[in-house]
């Protein structure tokens, strides 16, 4: 999954990131979402393509794989409030400032984020929702949602995703602490019959600390008991039978903005190690901004195309939006089974190379995607760099992609991937100004 963790953060001296406008396409000056409207400005940089999945909520759609999925992890967390109304349009300061999301941090940029204008933005996790919930008074509380990122093209990357996000506050005090110590009996007896091998870390340490407000033992026992409560969970989502090969699962420090000790998860499935949550004990300072006093608790959010990818074998992002018979009819509410294949049609790959303009910041990849994206949808299967080049005397830099159209339900004819490819460069020349090679 694509976490704010501090890997993410080390993406940022990568590309460059800029705060100006991505795409300087001409935009109305409002735009309707979900039967609203809203003006644009200088940064917005939300396309068609994008806004068209809002109303979709593929999520909630019975016998959809994400919703079934959603379901399950529901029905372990019975008592837990279940949410999944939320619209997706935040402002910035909900979805970075008020989880304590540094000033620079990469994630604002246009680059990596949807704006609809300088005020509102497209959820980029459902972290975002975290104050709003808490300051309702809920406790414990699961909510699901599309969020959205700017991001490369490839099978499995998507500008919308999907995310679960689960949290589980506790009283601060001695009762509290009881009611956490049988909850941990009850999990630990649970996981030590089960077929599963856990790779563990401490809760605490120097490098992954309590929070300062915090008593370590208190930090420590809601720490551990996230880790059982996540640990069953994967049980329960992994965990084949006692016959099968035990289920392994690993606990890393991360760093998040909004929690401390902080964790992400992977799972061992098919020969790799998968990254499949990120999670932690939730910083106080979220709790004080939600008026939620004496308590500590801990959070998590995990992706669920990831998940489901793995438990229904299906080998493209893109299907996840399919609305082909072939599909969707393989599906049933409440049933995980391995996805039938119906056919791989022929790929058809097209380069474009280009020098980008005299002076000017190159391109931006996601941009490029974007653009792509805009055109051609989900008729382009990856998008990948093959050169880039600044030119020794003129100082001019030189980009060149590889596109490869590829329609997960017929075949492509020439012509119509010819057509795409020429308003690519249509595209390309008139927005970014740039010279084709
Ligand atoms: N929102 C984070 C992301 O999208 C994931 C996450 C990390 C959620 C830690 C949490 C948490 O609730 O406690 O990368």
């Amino acid at each position: 999954m694509r976490c704010y963790s501090h890997g993410y953060s080390l993406l940022a001296g990568a590309h460059h990131r800029s705060f100006s406008s991505a795409i300087t396409s001409k935009y109305p000056h409002t735009l309707e979402i979900l039967s609203e409207q809203y003006s644009t400005d200088e940064i917005t940089n939300v396309t068609p393509a994008i806004l068209s999945k809002i109303p979709l909520r593929i999520h909630t759609q019975t016998g959809h794989p994400l919703s079934t999925l959603r379901s399950i992890i529901e029905s372990h967390y019975p008592d837990f409030s279940h949410i999944s109304s939320f619209s997706p349009l935040v402002t910035p300061f909900k979805n970075f400032d008020e989880l304590s999301f540094p000033k620079d941090h990469p994630g604002r940029s246009v680059t990596d984020s949807y704006y609809i204008n300088k005020e509102l933005m497209l959820r980029t996790h459902t972290s975002a929702h975290e104050v709003e919930v808490f300051s309702k008074g809920e406790d414990k509380w699961l909510l699901t949602a599309d969020v959205y990122r700017r991001d490369e093209i490839d099978g499995s990357h998507y500008p919308v995703f999907h995310q679960m996000e689960g949290a589980r506050l506790y009283n601060a005090d001695a009762s509290g602490m009881e009611e956490v110590k049988e909850d941990n009996e009850r999990l630990s007896r649970h996981l030590e019959t089960s077929n599963i091998v856990i790779q563990d870390i401490p809760h605490i340490s120097p490098t992954n600390p309590v929070q300062q407000t915090h008593d370590p033992v208190h930090s420590e026992l809601i720490a551990k008991n996230l880790k059982l409560s996540l640990n069953s969970l994967l049980l329960r989502l992994f965990g084949g039978s006692k016959s099968e090969e035990p289920l392994r699962v690993r606990w890393i420090e991360a760093y998040f903005p909004f929690t401390s000790p902080s964790f992400e998860v992977e799972v061992f499935f098919r020969g790799k190690w998968l990254e499949i949550l990120g999670c932690g004990v939730v910083r106080q300072s979220t709790l004080d901004t939600s008026n939620v006093q004496g308590k500590i608790g801990w959070a998590f959010g995990l992706g669920l195309e990831r998940i489901a990818m793995i438990l229904y074998s299906i080998p493209d992002i893109r299907l996840f939006w399919s609305t082909d018979k072939r599909f969707l009819s393989q599906f049933k509410a409440g049933e995980i089974k391995m996805f039938k294949p119906y056919s791989k049609y022929p790929s058809c790959f097209k380069d474009v190379s280009f020098w980008n303009p005299q002076g000017s910041v190159p391109l931006h990849d996601n941009d490029f995607c974007d653009l792509v994206r805009e055109i051609a949808g989900d008729l382009v299967e990856d998008v990948k760099v093959i050169d880039s080049f600044v030119h020794p005397k003129t100082n001019r830099s030189s980009s060149c992609y590889r596109i490869n159209y590829r329609s997960m339900d017929r075949s492509l004819s020439n012509e119509e991937v010819n057509e795409l490819q020429k308003s690519v460069i249509t595209r390309l020349t008139d927005v970014f100004r740039v010279e084709i090679r």
